[in-house]
């Protein structure tokens, strides 16, 4: 029996299984532990399963002399420092695959509610602002025939992709070694969807350079990580109309400060990081982060390790 900290509690019944093997302390607030907190609990422990908001840097690791497994409750891992890890010979696990079809749902409903403009259409509909039918009111996008640019092609890229083509979209994308160079995408897509990882290659990939590349008519979405787009430049691109709308169900930070230049922005929804936000995908996240758990404690290979994604 090894012991375990779960820095928050999981839809499902996942965690019964890690419980019935082993011993857990589960996190019971809403929000995460505080750093002190998290090195604390971490310090004698075999496992870890932890949330993309758990920041497992090097010193957290070097706290924590028996730690042998980190089960990151994420298909991204920019949370967990994968360096110190594997120089402590740690197994990190990941959640994909389950939650590819559920992700690309949410980024294929923010195409479509940039396009159609449905936040404002939303509140216009409550707010006493719908005063008749009018013929050049809240007039949006069409998506359909509409040419969609996909930052990386991975899973959910390409899941996002197979949406597009029933919406009959010319899909085009950019990777590191495939598809159209990141210019070219943007110059020719109405709207630009994003499914590249967090790294230090796509940190702030989006850029003010980036941003005036795209059509004033296109918009751009995000659900991978905010940080790959530059928010004071989106802002500003928002803000001067250089491009028409954005989608964002990421920020940097998350959650944006009150003062944050994207939440005054026009043309912008912002929804909170939902992307595998379905009670299947969530329970499905829950299981497969204490299968890859389970495995490592008992001396097997995970069943989703981190490494398998690079
Ligand atoms: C992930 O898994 O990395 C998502 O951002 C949350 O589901």
């Amino acid at each position: 029996m090894a012991r375990c900290f779960v820095t928050r509690r999981l839809p499902g019944t996942a965690l019964e299984r890690l419980a019935a093997e082993h011993d857990v302390d589960v996190w019971p607030r809403r929000l995460p532990p505080p750093p002190e907190e998290l090195r604390e609990r971490t310090r004698s422990v075999e496992g870890l399963l932890c949330l993309l908001t758990d920041r497992i840097d090097s010193a957290l690791i070097e706290s924590a002399p028996r730690l042998r497994a980190i089960s990151n409750y994420a298909v991204g891992t920019d949370n967990v420092d994968l360096h110190a890890a594997a120089s402590h010979g740690i197994s990190i696990g990941v959640t994909p695959d389950v939650l590819t079809e559920t992700t690309a749902d949410l980024a294929f409903a923010l195409i479509l509610a940039a396009a159609r403009r449905l936040a404002e259409a939303e509140a216009e509909a409550r707010g006493g602002d719908w005063l008749t039918w009018e013929p050049a009111r809240l007039l949006g996008r069409d998506v359909h025939g509409a040419t969609l640019g996909i930052v990386g092609l991975g899973r959910i890229g390409r899941a996002v992709a197979r949406r597009a083509t029933g919406f009959d979209m010319e899909v085009i994308h950019s990777g590191r070694s495939r598809g159209v160079g990141l210019e070219e995408l943007l110059e020719r897509s109405d709207f630009v969807s994003i499914h590249c990882p967090l790294n230090r290659a796509t940190r702030g990939l989006i850029d003010e350079r980036a941003l005036g590349l795209m059509k004033p008519t296109a918009m751009l979405v995000n659900t991978a990580r905010g940080a790959i787009v530059d928010g004071d430049a989106l802002a500003l691109a928002l803000r001067e109309r250089w491009i028409a709308g954005a989608a964002l169900d990421v920020i940097d930070p998350e959650p944006p400060p009150p003062d944050h230049p994207l939440l005054e922005a026009p043309g912008l929804t912002l929804v909170p990081h939902i992307g595998s936000a379905t009670h299947a995908a969530r329970e499905a996240m829950a299981e497969l982060a204490v299968d890859n758990l389970l495995s490592a404690l008992a001396g097997r290979p995970m069943p989703a390790p981190a490494r398998s994604l690079e």
